[in-house]
């Protein structure tokens, strides 16, 4: 059963001016009619995240190949616990983005702190899902009986556990995702950087990891996501749209809404690219 009303909120009728209180969770968009006059409206509940606490700070970050410019004079702040959004066309310098920031971290802060998804499945195809999982929860130095109760979860979150047994190169495309995250979570990182993490996963199994996600920040861990799906765009706390390596727009999913005058982040995007809806 989903737990609803974390977070509630007054609005106020744009027709009658009557005040109500509805209740959703963050991130969500809920439906509201009004309990005087019957006007149906939408309400945005946003994110909440620490504004005072700094976790990465970032001023014209630049990556170039050759002569090609991949990430161009980025500035970036992210606050702890929040889900931040790094979203943009392909080649338009996420990953790149992702690489350097982990590239950059590690040596500066205990790498301990620090979860990586990486897009492209770095595990051990030809070693078994307990392996791989024993593997990279012994490197980041966790007990071995911390680890079997950390493995026994993170096989039940990615759903898994059957497959315990199994060699990675048996599994489908999806649950090797599946196992990479399982890897880049098992050492309850504060800071955990995700390329793409839900690529190729199912629907049902897609909820399951926001749901988790969800539960990270409110424990005060930061996410930094890249994904192509605006649904999941709309559940970060903010947002930023890279076009050719530069960072073009930032901000609270409804803010870059209503600054665009558009309904849906898709709309936002193309908005904010220069480019009319298909
Ligand atoms: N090692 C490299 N050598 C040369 N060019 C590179 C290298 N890595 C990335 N690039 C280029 O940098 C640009 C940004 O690539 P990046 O992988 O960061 O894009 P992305 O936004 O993650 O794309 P996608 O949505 O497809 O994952 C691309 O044009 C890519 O070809
Ligand atoms: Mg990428």
């Amino acid at each position: 059963m989903k737990v609803r009303g974390i977070t509630q909120k007054q609005v106020r009728c744009p027709r009658c001016n009557t005040v109500f209180t509805c209740s959703g969770d963050p991130g969500e968009i809920v439906n509201v009619t009004c309990p005087c006059c019957g006007e149906h409206g939408k309400v945005t509940f946003e994110r909440s995240f620490d504004t005072t606490t700094k976790v990465i700070e970032i001023q014209k970050l630049t990556k170039t190949f050759g002569k090609f410019t991949a990430v161009d004079s980025l500035d970036l702040t992210i606050y702890k616990g929040e889900i931040y959004g790094l979203l943009g066309p392909n080649g338009s310098g996420k990953t790149t983005i992702i690489k350097m920031l982990t590239g950059l971290l590690q040596p500066t802060s205990i790498m301990n702190d620090v979860g990586y998804m990486p897009q492209d499945t770095a595990i051990y195809i030809d070693n078994t899902v307990h392996e791989n999982l024993f593997f990279f929860g012994s490197i980041y130095g966790i007990s071995k009986q911390h680890l079997e109760k950390r493995e026994r979860e993170m096989l039940e979150f990615v759903d898994l556990f059957k497959w315990r047994e199994s060699l990675v190169s048996t599994l489908s495309g999806g649950m090797k995702h599946r196992v990479s995250l399982a890897c880049a979570l098992i050492h309850e990182p504060k800071l955990v950087f995700l390329d793409e993490p839900t690529v190729g996963v199912d629907p049902e199994l897609r909820a399951t990891f926001w749901e988790y996600f969800e539960s990270m920040v409110k424990k005060g861990i930061t996410v930094i996501i890249t994904t192509h799906y605006m649904d999941e765009a709309n559940r970060c706390s903010r947002v930023g749209l890279l076009r050719q390596g530069k960072l073009i727009a930032d901000g609270r999913p409804s803010d870059l809404k209503n600054n665009t005058r558009t309904t849906s982040m898709e709309d936002t995007f193309l908005a904010l690219a220069g480019r009319k809806k298909p």
